[in-house]
């Protein structure tokens, strides 16, 4: 069981060499020509995919020792691509070890390849697909007391897929209701009530959430480790 989730979570970064327009092609069986930004974008996500695999293997790692089951189910990308945004709006030592942590030497990657690689893949794994329905996103709630700059909210926008809100935390019942109506909304009604219960405390919530129905089809004819799999 292990093994089949480790090679499942090698999907997710496997996924991310294919170009969203090449994906929907190689799933209709024909070659797409892509633009200059697509492929920048598809070069910094072939530069991430191996932070995300040691990644995905060191948190796969400290979960397996904690947990006292066999079945672990996670969702690296999903941490990686949370936190990934959450230091857009970080500075200083919080923004690098946001981002060390993930497992990126910043010396070798520089910041702005990182989100790009972020953005291709998001679009990429989002892309309309009849096979593999997914959609992936994050919400970021932030208390009113603390103000939103602009460039912050179009970062979230373009490069991750996710929106940033002011909300006011005090109102813990109508912050629920706009964390749990965001998600429903953004996972097409799969998870409803996601927070049950919310501490008027509580300055800002970051949120992921994704939703997938892997249908018996072999989509990857570079990946042969998912013959197995599925
Ligand atoms: C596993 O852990 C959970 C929570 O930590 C606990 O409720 C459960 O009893 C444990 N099961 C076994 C078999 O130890
Ligand atoms: C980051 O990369 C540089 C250059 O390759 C290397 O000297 C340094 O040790 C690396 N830092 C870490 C924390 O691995
Ligand atoms: C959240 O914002 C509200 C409205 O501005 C404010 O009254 C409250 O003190 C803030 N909460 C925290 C924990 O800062």
């Amino acid at each position: 069981m292990a093994l089949s989730i480790t090679r499942g979570l090698l999907l997710l970064a496997a996924l991310c060499c294919l170009a969203p327009t090449s994906l929907a092609g190689v799933l209709q069986g024909h070659a797409v020509q892509e633009t200059d930004d697509t492929s920048h974008q598809e070069a910094a996500c072939h530069k991430i995919a191996p932070n995300l695999a040691n990644f995905a293997f060191s948190i796969y790692h400290k979960l397996a020792h904690q947990s006292n089951t066999s079945n672990i189910f996670f969702s690296p990308v999903s941490i990686a691509s949370a936190f990934a945004m959450l230091s857009l709006g970080a500075k200083g030592n919080t923004h690098t070890e946001i981002l060390e942590g993930l497992g990126f030497n910043l010396t070798e990657l520089a910041e702005a390849e990182i989100h790009k690689g972020f953005q291709h893949l998001l679009h990429t794994l989002n892309q309309p697909n009849h096979q593999l329905q997914l959609t992936t996103g994050n919400g970021l709630f932030i208390n009113e007391s603390a103000k939103l700059v602009d460039t912050f909210l179009e970062d979230v926008k373009n490069l991750y897929h996710s929106k940033a809100f002011s909300i006011n935390f005090r109102d813990a019942e109508e912050a629920k209701k706009k964390i749990n109506d965001y998600v429903e909304k953004g996972s097409h009604g799969k998870i409803v009530d996601l927070v049950k219960d919310l501490d008027q405390d509580t300055v800002f919530a970051l949120v992921n959430y994704i939703s997938f129905k892997v249908l018996p089809i072999y989509i990857c004819p570079n990946c042969p480790f998912l013959k197995r799999t599925i």
